[in-house]
Parts: structure tokens; C-alpha cells; sequence
């Protein structure tokens, strides 16, 4: 079996504390890497790297685990841009924009969604993102969820059922009918295609007991939780997710003490969303003050082509040092290991023995110029997926 040694590399990030300067990044100047069927199988400086088949010089560039977008809406039709220039020119954001584009993605084929996943998802991989989690809910009907769902699953494995998006208009009247539907047949159709459920608890969209009553039947059918909660105004779904020890709660904009408190003691990670802040000119969530609380913290896009219409990790990491009080290394590790986190994983979002060679070369000497050069597309190459 061939291995191949990317030498030369002037900054490697490897998120592992035991390794290098000791720190969360786990940084190696100067270091060398090893890879074989897929995986890492040695890191460490180059002046005591092995022998191996094949070599890649580096020229002294940084080298970071290949960025982890835990939170994506790709599978849709159609654009907001008319949403968008009315925000910027005052309008606020709400939920109800959703149903656009859910019209847009039901009239669409097969072969348009995929094309546009497809799309997509080659745009993230050019800025270094090598896993994405892809979540349904433009479709909102038994069938449409279902194929939403097989659409993204030929693209990640990290797919999630959001049924529970915002209640479609054919159900205006009867909410609690649709809840019913989404928790019975559409999670039926949806199941085996999913990894993960999801319920945007939002004012406009979900209260505490809807989400909590679609997380509860995802759960007894295998699927693991995840909450859209606080993005436009304080409310009850941090402390839901919290409650049911659900892996990641995102957004997470709009905290009380007693969110960050609940968040700290029970683990469950905060997804930051700062491209969202960026599009519908809102407050960033304040980073800075959930990290001092000891809550574990990701970024991810959220890319969706209402509320976010970025799919870069980059601008992400750039937005959350400038405005959120991030530093460039807290920035990277939440959008690499954070993100990883956030879906369970422990195979990626890491560069040291044993994990997937999923890597991003960048263009530069340091991580640090992800957030000091904003808007410069610093990577080279994505590697693996
Ligand atoms: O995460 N918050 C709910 N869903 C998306 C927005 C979807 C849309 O506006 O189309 C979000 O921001
Ligand atoms: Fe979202």
C-alpha cells in the first residue's frame, strides 16, 4: 500500500493538545504528515519523518483539518435575493420567507435539486470544507421530505430530517395536525435516510412542546437531535436542548444567564451562525461570553438561501473574531473539531494518528490568515471526503 508524506509544511494545525505547542490547536511548526488508505498514520516535525512512497512538498504553507459545516440547508430551489436587498434596506427577517422556497423546491426535478446540492457542495469544498451535514425541510410534505433526504444522502452522510422547519400553508389552520404528520408518516419516509432530527423553536415557527414532541418520536426511531433555538429572540429552545442532552443547539443568539449556565453544565455544544448575523444585519451572538462560561462552542454556515447565503467557513471564522470576540485559534478549532463535534464525530475534524486525512492546504504561512486576510480564498486544496 502506497503512503504518501506531505512535508514542509510551516503550521500544522492538529487539534490535538498532545501534540506540538500543547495548545487546543495542537501546532506543529515546521512538521511533516503521513498518510495511508485515508488516514493519518504519522505527524510530528519533519526533521523525524519516515521513508515513504510518495512525497509532497508543501513549501512551508499551513495545513488545517478540513473544516467540519455541521448546520446546511442545500437541498432547495430558487433564490431570496429580492429578501435580501429589501433587509439591507430595513425589512427585518422572519420565518415566514421560508414558504418561497418551499414552493420553489417542490416544483423542482430530482435532477435540479441534485445539481444544485452537487453545486454546492463543490463551492464549500473550494474553501476547505470536506464534511458537510445537509438537512431537508424546503419540502415539507411526506414525499418531499423523503426525497430531500435521499438527495443529500448521496452527497454526506450527515443528513437531517427538518420536517419541523416552519408549518407549510396547506396546514395553516391545523398546526397540531401537522406536527402529527411530521412525527408519524413523514418521519416514517424521512427515517431511513436521516441521521439526525431537527425543529426550528422559534417564535413563527415552533413552540417548546412541538419541538420537543418531534424530537421525542426522532429519538424513539434512532435519529439523533439537533435544535434550531434563539436565533430571533430569547426563548425556550437552548434550555430544551440542554434538557434532552441534545448534541448541538444552533444559533444561539439570544441568551439568558440561565441558557449559558444550562449550556455549560450539560455539554451541549453552541453552534455560532454568524453568516446569518452578516445577512439579516442582526447582533452577533456574543462568543466570548459563552467560551468564559466553559460551553463548547462550533461554527457552522447554515448556508440557506434565506437567512444565509454563504457557504463559507472562512468568512464564518473572519466574523467571529472580528465581531464575536473569537480568537483566530478558538475561531478554527470551532469551525474544525467544533464541528466535528457537534456531529459525534471523532474520526475528523483532527489531524493525529487514527483520524480520516481530511486537510485543507492553505495558501499561507498560519491558520491566522483565515481571519486576516477576510475574503481571500486561501485554499489551495481540500483533501478527502
Ligand atoms: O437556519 N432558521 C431556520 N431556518 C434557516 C433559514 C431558512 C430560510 O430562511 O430559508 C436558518 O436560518
Ligand atoms: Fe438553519
Amino acid at each position: 500500500m502506497t503512503n504518501l508524506l506531505l512535508r514542509n509544511i510551516g503550521e500544522l494545525v492538529t487539534n490535538d493538545p498532545a501534540l506540538g505547542d500543547g495548545s487546543a490547536l495542537g501546532l506543529i511548526r515546521d512538521a511533516a504528515l503521513v498518510v495511508e488508505a485515508g488516514h493519518v498514520v504519522w505527524v510530528g516535525p519533519q526533521a523525524s519523518a519516515p521513508v515513504t512512497d510518495v512525497v509532497q512538498d508543501l513549501g512551508g504553507r499551513a495545513v488545517i483539518p478540513g473544516f467540519v459545516d455541521s448546520h446546511a440547508h442545500l437541498v432547495f430551489a430558487g433564490d431570496r435575493a429580492s429578501e435580501f436587498t429589501a433587509r439591507m434596506a430595513g425589512k427585518p427577517y422572519a420565518a415566514g420567507g421560508i414558504g418561497s422556497t418551499v414552493s420553489a423546491t417542490r416544483a423542482a426535478t430530482d435532477e435540479q435539486l441534485t445539481a444544485q446540492v452537487a453545486r454546492l457542495v463543490t463551492e464549500m469544498r473550494r474553501q476547505g470544507t470536506t464534511t458537510v451535514e445537509i438537512k431537508s425541510g424546503y419540502g415539507l410534505t411526506v414525499t418531499d421530505e423523503a426525497r430531500s433526504l435521499a438527495i443529500a444522502r448521496a452527497f454526506t452522510e450527515e443528513t437531517t430530517f427538518l420536517g419541523a422547519h416552519v408549518v407549510p400553508p396547506e396546514y395553516a389552520e391545523d398546526p397540531a395536525g401537522y406536527v402529527d404528520l411530521v412525527t408519524g408518516p413523514m418521519l416514517q419516509a424521512a427515517a431511513p435516510h436521516a441521521r439526525w432530527i431537527d425543529a426550528f423553536c422559534e417564535t413563527g415557527a415552533f413552540d417548546a412542546d412541538q419541538a420537543r414532541a418531534v424530537l421525542t418520536a426522532g429519538g424513539a426511531v434512532g435519529l439523533g437531535g439537533r435544535l434550531h433555538a434563539n436565533q430571533l429572540g430569547p426563548g425556550p429552545g437552548v434550555q430544551l436542548a440542554c434538557e434532552l442532552g441534545l448534541v448541538a443547539v444552533d444559533h444561539c443568539t439570544y441568551l439568558d444567564d440561565a441558557d449559558v449556565e444550562a449550556l455549560a453544565s450539560s455539554g451541549t455544544i453552541a453552534t455560532l451562525l454568524p453568516g446569518v448575523e452578516f445577512s439579516t444585519r442582526s447582533p452577533y451572538p456574543d462568543a466570548r461570553r459563552l467560551l468564559d462560561a466553559g460551553v463548547r462552542v462550533a461554527l457552522a454556515s447554515d448556508c440557506n438561501p434565506g437567512s444565509c447565503y454563504s457557504s463559507s467557513l472562512p468568512l464564518c471564522i473572519a466574523l467571529a473574531v472580528r465581531e464575536m470576540g473569537m480568537t483566530p485559534a478558538e475561531a478554527v478549532h470551532a469551525a474544525t473539531a467544533g464541528g466535528a463535534a457537534a456531529l459525534g464525530r471523532v474520526d475528523i475534524g483532527r489531524l493525529s494518528t487514527g483520524a480520516r486525512a481530511h486537510y485543507a492546504v492553505l495558501d499561507a504561512p498560519s491558520y491566522v490568515h483565515l481571519a486576516y486576510r477576510p475574503g481571500v480564498p486561501l485554499v489551495l486544496e481540500a483533501v478527502g471526503r
